[in-house]
Parts: C-alpha cells; sequence; structure tokens
C-alpha cells in the first residue's frame, strides 16, 4: 500500500501533518507517541520576535467548535532556532515551519534565516484573523498575497505553503495569486472569523471581541473550499478543517487534497493524528485502494 505524497521536493510517508497552532512543537505530544509515525509535523507561528499574544480570555467552546484569538504567542525566531528546531530533528519528522509578519519585510527575512537552517518547508500564514498588523491583511487581496510570496520565493529554495484564508469571497483568486506568485503548494483552510456573546453579562466572550472559527463545524465548508481550488490550480493542496477521524481525511483527499492537517482535534484529543494515520490505511485496505495519489479529487 502507497501512502506517500509529494509536496514540491518534501515528502511525506503518509498524507497527515498538524494543524499550526495546535500542537505546540510537538514536545507534549512526543509524550503520547512518536511523532514520526506523521508524514510531517506543522509548527506553531514563528515571528522575528517573541510575541505574547492577545489578552484572555482567549478561547472558547463553541458548538463543534473553537473560537480562538491567541494573538499569534509564540517564542520568537531564536528560541525555534536553538530549542525547538533541534527537539523535532531528533524526531526525525519532516518539519513545516509557520513564518508570520507584520510587514512583507518580515517575511522576507524569516525566510532567508529558515533557508539555511534543517526545516523541510517553510509555510506563509497570511491567514492569522486574530492580529491587528499584516497575516490576514495580506491574505485577502491578491496584491497581497502577491507581495508577500513574491518576496519569500525570492528569498528560500525550499518548498513555500501558502496558508489561505477562508475569509474570502473567491478562496480559488487567491490560490491562483499563490501559484503565479512561485508558491509550490497551498494549505485550507485557516479559521473563520467569528464572534461570541455571553447573553447575561451583554458582552463578548473573548477579550479581543473576535477570534477564528475551527473544528467540526467548519468541515462542510473547508471541503467545498478544497474542491474548488483543486479546479482552480495545479500545486497540491493540504486540506484543513474539523478533521477529525481518517473518513473525514479521506473527504478531503477525495476534494482534491494531497495532505490534510489535523487542528483542533489535537485540541480535543492528544492521539488524534496518529489516529487518522492509522484510520487513513484501515479505510484504503478495506475499500481496496492501493495508492493515495490515485483517489486525491477522485470526486471531481
Ligand atoms: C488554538 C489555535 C491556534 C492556531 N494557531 C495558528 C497559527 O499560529 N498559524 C496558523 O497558520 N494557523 C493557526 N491555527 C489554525 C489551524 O492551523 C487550522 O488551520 C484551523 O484551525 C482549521 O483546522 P481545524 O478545524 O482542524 O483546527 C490555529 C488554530 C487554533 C484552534
Amino acid at each position: 500500500m502507497v501512502t506517500e505524497v509529494r509536496i514540491g521536493s518534501l515528502v511525506m510517508k503518509n498524507p497527515v501533518t498538524t494543524g499550526s497552532g495546535t500542537f505546540g512543537y510537538g514536545e507534549e505530544i512526543s509524550e503520547f507517541y512518536p511523532l514520526n509515525v506523521l508524514g510531517a509535523v506543522t509548527v506553531k507561528g514563528t515571528s522575528l520576535l517573541p510575541r505574547e499574544g492577545n489578552p484572555y480570555q482567549r478561547t472558547c467552546e463553541t458548538p463543534s467548535g473553537v473560537l480562538n484569538a491567541i494573538g499569534l504567542q509564540n517564542p520568537g525566531f531564536e528560541v525555534v532556532k536553538d530549542v525547538k528546531i533541534p527537539f523535532l530533528q531528533k524526531q526525525n519528522v519532516p518539519i513545516i515551519i509557520n513564518i508570520i509578519g507584520s510587514t512583507v519585510e518580515e517575511y522576507e527575512e524569516l525566510a532567508e534565516r529558515f533557508d539555511s537552517l534543517p526545516v523541510d518547508a517553510i509555510e506563509i500564514n497570511v491567514s492569522c484573523p486574530n492580529v491587528k498588523a499584516g497575516c490576514m491583511a495580506f491574505g485577502t487581496t491578491v496584491e497581497g498575497i502577491n507581495s508577500v510570496v513574491t518576496s519569500v520565493r525570492k528569498k528560500t529554495k525550499k518548498p513555500i505553503i501558502t496558508k489561505l484564508s477562508p475569509n474570502v469571497t473567491s478562496i480559488s483568486e487567491m490560490a491562483i495569486a499563490a501559484e503565479k506568485a512561485g508558491s509550490d503548494a497551498v494549505s485550507l483552510v485557516n479559521t473563520f472569523l467569528g464572534t461570541v456573546i455571553d447573553a447575561k453579562k451583554r458582552a463578548f466572550v473573548l477579550a479581543n471581541k473576535t477570534g477564528g472559527l475551527s473544528g467540526p463545524c467548519i468541515k462542510p465548508i473547508a471541503l467545498r473550499m478544497v474542491w474548488e481550488v483543486y479546479k482552480a490550480v495545479k500545486i497540491p493542496i493540504i486540506g484543513q478543517g474539523g478533521i477529525m477521524t481518517g473518513e473525514d481525511a479521506i473527504e478531503f483527499i477525495m476534494a482534491g487534497a494531497t495532505a490534510v492537517s489535523v487542528g483542533t482535534g489535537n485540541l480535543v484529543n492528544p492521539m488524534c493524528a496518529y489516529n487518522v494515520v492509522r484510520e487513513v490505511e484501515e479505510f484504503m485496505a478495506a475499500e481496496g485502494i492501493d495508492n493515495i495519489n490515485d483517489i486525491i479529487g477522485c470526486v471531481s
């Protein structure tokens, strides 16, 4: 049975990676299972300098989902380079770094710095809805995506994955812009901008007022978006949004994703991504699928 997939020059032994920001740098989850069971680990968004994130309350459960406004809390480039990457290297699993910036120059600088480090791919986050400057501001216009991806492309030969926002009228247009600017792949979707109100307090639940919605409640929309993007671009897609089981992952692959990532599922059950890997294999065996690549986009 062949489960190996390719995202540019990144070879994944199976199609399952982790949603940035839902898996830390793998330290905690590595106490539950060896990380090299996964096709790759995608780590929390990294900025040049450490960020404290937004004030609390930053997360809230919703029916079949989570609303978060973490605000890209992370230890910054130096700690990721000196502590997090060496840890992940020892786990012998491909590493996908996720980069964030408030300006095009910050993305460029990060791409240049990571280019010389032992990471396997760079995911450009132009889709976080929870910060005031940069990020989703770039990812919701063709011009913004074009300027960030073109600049990052000049600074690295590593595979670039552009992480798209679903908070747009046409996600296909954004995917086409990423492809034209030199992205090797796109990942979608990041979270949907939403809010939760406490009626008795007559107040927003999150200190940030709004947050990004994720989990099973977004899956049907994410699936539809993956299918639309599959029809619009030739580069591979990493599908995400509410994947909790192997069959969820298979649905994304059938819609057109080459690989998938498990995000909120890790917060519900630390074994979730591991289970998805096993359940994809079980589904393939039960359905007589010899090669996972044969079913990419098969519903189209
Ligand atoms: C708590 C939390 C933190 C997140 N942080 C990031 C991040 O730093 N960078 C990023 O690109 N996406 C981030 N995301 C988005 C996820 O990676 C994923 O795209 C999204 O949650 C949809 O997938 P899911 O429904 O499987 O969680 C975060 C999501 C959650 C729930």
